[in-house]
């Protein structure tokens, strides 16, 4: 692969000095991240939402800037999706999970490597193939099969949520049931006038 002028992580080399227009794309990301999650959850009814943040282009995830460090975009979706996680924990006393997938993308080895080492080196290293995945690959050709793998949960999500529906209902059936029994046993009146 040739060397592209710009961004470049190599293990145990210096960072990438962060462009401050790319400060502004940060802020940018955790904003909409943070918003997209709120207008998702508006549902007090709903307990849980599963979501797949994809980031196809996503570097080695940390930068020089002014002579501090700061993280890159992996870092910054999985610190927004916490901190809209913790949110919800506080506000919601039936509780609320967030259930999210994400999946890194970047077509240069170094920068996929750099960015495993830095994901272990963060905490994250026993998600790495469960809840992050991480794919060297053009955007484009990995695009297909991240599509089809989402399709895919998104069927068993359905398929277990209709089956949970159907123990509820059944728990419900059921549950009327044994109260009618119950009640004729102790000859309560039927309600059903039977
Ligand atoms: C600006 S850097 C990383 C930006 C990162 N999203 C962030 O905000 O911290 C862009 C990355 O895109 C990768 N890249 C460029 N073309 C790509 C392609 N077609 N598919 C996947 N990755 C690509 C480069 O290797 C580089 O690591």
């Amino acid at each position: 692969m040739g060397k592209r002028p710009g961004y470049d992580w190599i293990l145990g080399g210096d960072l990438p000095e962060l462009g401050h227009h790319s400060v502004a794309k940060h802020e940018v990301f955790d904003r909409y991240i943070a918003a997209y999650i709120r207008t998702l959850t508006r549902n007090h009814l709903k307990r849980a939402l599963n979501l797949t943040i994809i980031d196809g282009f996503c570097g080695g995830g940390r930068y020089s800037l002014d002579g501090t460090e700061v993280d890159g975009s992996p870092l910054r979706m999985l610190a927004a999706v916490e901190r809209a996680q913790a949110e919800l924990s506080a506000a919601r006393a039936m509780g609320f999970e967030i259930k999210a997938d994400f999946v890194f993308i970047d077509d240069n080895p170094n920068h996929i490597e750099f960015l495993r080492d830095l994901l272990q080196r963060r905490g994250h290293g026993s998600r790495i193939g469960h809840d992050i995945r991480i794919i060297r690959s053009t955007f484009e050709n990995a695009y297909p099969t991240v599509i089809e793998a989402i399709q895919k949960r998104a069927v068993l999500i359905a398929r277990s949520f209709s089956r949970s529906v159907r123990l509820e209902r059944r728990d419900v059936r059921d549950r009327a049931e044994h109260h009618e029994a119950a009640g004729q046993s102790r000859g309560d009146p039927d309600l059903h006038g039977r």
